[in-house]
């Protein structure tokens, strides 16, 4: 029977588009891409635990978002991630997909190029060394990761451990035709694996994002300087997409605000990428996106803070209220979020009209069958932040991964993770306002 309060999570909706119509989904609580870092190397393909997986928290009419994949070697930013660009990388996902439609859900992929995060030193991977492909680290213009304050060099994981973060190089005109040729073998790939559409990655200070924002891209040819210039990669590549998979079937993510942890103000920090005017850009950017077929555009809310999981009511974060529910005005079509929901405060903001659909990061991560556990209020399971990346623990396996048990005990390991009370979790968001 459904929780009444939450209920509102369970009314179907249609997104895009896939062969026959619009894809006809049975409920709104979808998971978000995650990136666990679990990729077989050195192929980066996902294997039989990647199917485990993302099989364990398909539900029939479900929408699942994979981790972000890398487009290309050029786009590698962190170890360990899959990619989508070699024949086998694209026949190991296509056991992901079988799997996931053979229980009735639907997959989407996210495409990923991290830009100016990647360091120099994957380019010695032996995949990534033997491609013949661009190389890393690319941006918008020639510039490294650098503390705000102290101004030195950020440190940056790689293969070979902890490194100076790169300097990277600014893309020439030239080579975008190239990297909108990447995006779309990426794309063309991953329908041929069997996923019913793409999401690409334009959020969180990664490589779309460092073009939109000035405090990175100081270009002064037609790809910077004015907001409209900023914004073309992005309608770009959008464009690219949209030919190679066909309407309906591209998503987009953006991440319109961050909040500066220690003051609470809103303020542009993912991978330090600042921008002067972020409202002005992004309300151009979310504005331009109505021009184009999307399956929907995806919005992070900056209710969340990287590490922080103690007393929720101390991170200024948390604390603000919805902050990009004022796009609902400026966007036309399916409208998701992520960021800081719980079940309780995402049926609101379904109630109240702010939102088509919410992702759910890390309470999918603990929880296959959350979306069960939501419509009967079950206890949830506590995660771990530990094993979410899989580049920082020894151990590896299901650990972490698919070891979460399930209410029925048919997956994962019963009894191995805490509970936590639906309602527990409400009060520990308890100075979030919608
Ligand atoms: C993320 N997030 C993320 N976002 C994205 O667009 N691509 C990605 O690959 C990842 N990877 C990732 C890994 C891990 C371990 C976490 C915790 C988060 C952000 C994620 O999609 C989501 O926006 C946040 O987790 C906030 O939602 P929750 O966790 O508060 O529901």
């Amino acid at each position: 029977m459904d929780n009444s309060s939450t209920s509102k999570l369970f009314s179907p909706i249609r997104i895009g588009r896939d062969g026959d119509g619009p894809i006809s989904l049975s409920h709104r609580i979808v998971l978000a891409p995650l990136t666990r870092n679990r990729a077989t190397e050195p192929s980066l393909c996902p294997h039989n635990d990647h199917v485990e997986y993302y099989t364990q928290r398909a539900t029939p009419g479900g929408l699942l978002i994979t981790e972000a994949v890398n487009i290309s070697p050029e786009a590698v930013g962190y170890v360990s991630v899959p990619g989508i660009w070699t024949e086998e990388q694209t026949s190991a996902w296509r056991a992901v997909t079988n799997s996931v439609h053979a229980k009735g859900g639907k997959i989407f992929m996210q495409l990923w190029h991290t830009g100016r995060v990647a360091h120099p030193s994957f380019s010695e991977h032996p995949l990534l060394r033997k491609s013949g492909l661009a190389m890393p680290s690319v941006s918008s213009s020639n510039s490294q990761l650098r503390h705000p304050r102290r101004n030195t060099p950020l440190p940056t994981s790689t293969y070979k451990g902890v490194e100076e973060a790169a300097v990277a190089r600014g893309l020439e005109v030239s080579e975008i035709s190239r990297l909108r040729s990447d995006y779309a073998r990426a794309a063309r790939n991953a329908m041929r694996a069997g996923f019913d559409g793409v999401e690409l990655h334009a959020a969180h200070g990664y490589l779309i994002d460092q073009f939109l924002q000035d405090g990175v891209n100081q270009r002064s040819d037609k790809y910077g300087g004015s907001i409209e210039n900023r914004c073309r990669l992005l309608f770009e590549i959008v464009e690219t997409l949209i030919q190679t998979v066909g309407p309906g079937r591209l998503a987009v993510r953006l991440s319109p605000t961050t909040i500066d942890p220690r003051t609470g103000r809103q303020n542009q920090l993912y991978y330090l990428a600042t921008c002067s005017n972020p409202d002005e850009t992004y309300q151009y950017a979310v504005k331009g996106l109505n021009n184009f077929d999307l399956a929907y555009l995806l919005l992070t809310e900056p209710r969340w803070n990287g590490k922080f999981d103690g007393d929720i009511s101390k991170d200024k974060g948390f604390s603000q209220p919805l902050s990009n529910q004022k796009y609902r005005k400026v966007y036309h079509g399916t409208l998701m979020a992520a960021g800081g929901f719980t079940p309780a405060t995402a049926a609101k903001a379904l109630e109240a009209g702010y939102y088509d659909m919410i992702a759910f990061g890390r309470w999918f991560i603990s929880n296959p069958d959350l979306p069960d556990r939501i419509r009967s209020g079950a206890d949830l399971n506590i995660y771990d932040r530990e094993t979410f990346y899989k580049a920082t623990f020894e151990g590896g396996g299901s650990m972490g991964y698919t070891d979460y048990p399930s209410m029925d005990g048919t997956v994962g390991t019963s009894g191995k993770y805490k509970l936590i009370k639906q309602s527990k979790i409400g009060a520990s968001l308890k100075s979030a306002k919608l």
